[in-house]
């Protein structure tokens, strides 16, 4: 194949040099395309961009395949721990059991939050979104580690990613614990980090928490599903924001912001609150996905459809296998589950939602399991964000250490011309 690309205009013609992927992906490198041609491209939401090199997730949304750091997500999800991924997605290699067990330890001994941090969460009303109430918390959490990273120190990226993925479960449990009314538990650094992380979230005040290990199996499952997806809306985000050399914190704040809008990881209560209208409107789901073909209908079928899943999202197909294995496991029967499974098949089969290729997505079942697990609707961006956290991390991380120019997108301007007072 040429390693360049011609590109004709009048009676100019611009050679452009080809970037080619591990995975044979291809890109024409217009690093230059301006300045040599006065020309920009044009594409609004970056569908056809590449924004980075990048060597951290491979997704192939044609094949529904999703790698982090070229492991198959479904080898990832049946076999290592949350905390394994994470290691995996920042540092490159799963760690062996002494790196685990170091990190492990680093990060229980840093599962700690500077009291007056308590008194910002006290100051949120008590109907503050949780998501609002997360990125605010993750913010203020600078005021504590104020220097941005020197990322070219690997001590002090270190210690910063400690932190950060010591503390966040902190926040989640806090956040969880504020929206219920509920006292707040302190970190129990003799639990693993996703035991721990359950505890925080659901022991009662007084008793002596026991895990059961159908839920942490399943917090743990969801937790390495969400962990990475390359440049998705708030992954971009982080990016950019760390583009201008804004701390890690600041741009991870910035990311959960991003996460929190209904066509991207708040999709996830945008699921759970679409089905139970359905069920509310006595499970007629024909009703909902015409309604969702309708143009000059506003409905979208939420959990359907991504950017770049032209095919079924694959860590779909385990979420909704892992659905059925909780609610079996903990006895529970949720209409909800079945007017999922309803919807899922009518649309998989009518030619609307085949001709555009739209298939269940990350979001469509985790709700599901969220729900199993006594986590409240509108915790669910938040479990969607502790999840996303260590691949924010990579991301940045990758960005900074590869000298990346500040983020700054040009336009095609559409207003007025020159005109006087
Ligand atoms: C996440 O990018 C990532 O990687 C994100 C994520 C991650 O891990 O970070 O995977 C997590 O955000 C998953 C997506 C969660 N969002 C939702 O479930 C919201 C519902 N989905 C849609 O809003 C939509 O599918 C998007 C936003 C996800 C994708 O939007 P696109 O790529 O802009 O879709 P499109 O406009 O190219 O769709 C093509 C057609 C259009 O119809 P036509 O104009 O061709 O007639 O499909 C239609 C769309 O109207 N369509 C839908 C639909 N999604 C697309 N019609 C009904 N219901 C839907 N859900």
């Amino acid at each position: 194949m040429n390693d360049k690309i011609k590109i004709s205009l009048g009676n100019e013609s611009h050679e452009f040099p080809l970037v080619k992927g591990t995975e044979n992906e291809v890109g024409i490198d217009i690093k230059d395309l301006r300045s040599r041609t006065g020309l920009i491209t044009f594409d609004p939401g970056y569908k056809n961009t590449g924004s980075c090199l990048s060597d951290i997730t491979y997704l192939d949304g044609e094949k529904g395949i999703l790698r982090y750091r070229g492991y198959s997500i479904d080898d990832l999800a049946n076999n290592v721990t949350f905390l394994e991924v994470a290691y995996l997605l920042i540092w490159g290699e799963l760690p062996n059991e002494k790196e685990l067990s170091n990190v492990s330890n680093e990060i229980q001994e840093s599962s700690s939050i500077d009291k007056d941090l308590e008194c910002i969460l006290k100051s949120f009303p008590s109907k503050a979104h949780p998501m609002g109430i997360l990125c605010s918390l993750t913010s203020a959490l600078i005021a504590f580690n104020p220097s941005s990273v020197d990322v070219s120190s690997k001590e002090k990226m270190f210690r910063a990613t400690i932190e950060l993925m010591a503390k966040f479960p902190i926040l989640v449990s806090w956040v969880h614990r504020k929206v219920n009314g509920l006292p707040i538990n302190k970190s129990n650094s003799k639990l693993s980090y996703t035991e721990n992380l359950a505890q925080m979230m659901f022991k009662s005040s007084g008793d002596n928490y026991q895990s059961n290990p159908i839920i942490i199996n399943a917090l743990d499952k969801l937790l390495i599903l969400h962990a990475d997806h390359e440049q998705n809306c708030s992954t971009s985000t982080v990016r950019i924001v760390g583009s201008s050399r804004a701390g890690m914190y600041a741009s991870i704040s910035a990311g959960i912001s991003a996460l929190w809008g209904p066509l991207h990881g708040g999709a996830n209560q945008a699921v759970i609150e679409m089905l139970e209208k359905i069920k509310a409107d006595g499970g007629n789901t024909k009703k909902y996905l015409e309604k969702a073909k309708d143009k000059e209908d506003a409905f979208r079928l939420m959990g359907f459809g991504h950017r770049v899943y032209k095919n079924f999202d694959p860590r779909a197909k385990i979420i909704k296998k892992t659905a059925d294995e909780v609610l079996t496991k903990l006895g529970i029967n949720d209409p909800v589950l079945d007017i999922a499974k309803g919807l899922e098949e009518e649309a998989l089969n009518d030619p609307y939602f085949i001709e555009r290729k739209l298939y269940p997505n990350v979001d469509f079942y985790s709700c599901i399991i969220y729900r199993a697990l006594g986590i409240p609707t509108e915790m669910f961006t938040v479990m969607f964000a502790l999840g996303r956290v260590p691949g924010w991390i990579a991301q940045w991380k990758e960005m900074r250490l590869n000298k990346e120019p500040i983020g700054r997108p040009r336009q095609i301007y559409k207003g007025y011309n020159s005109r006087s007072l």
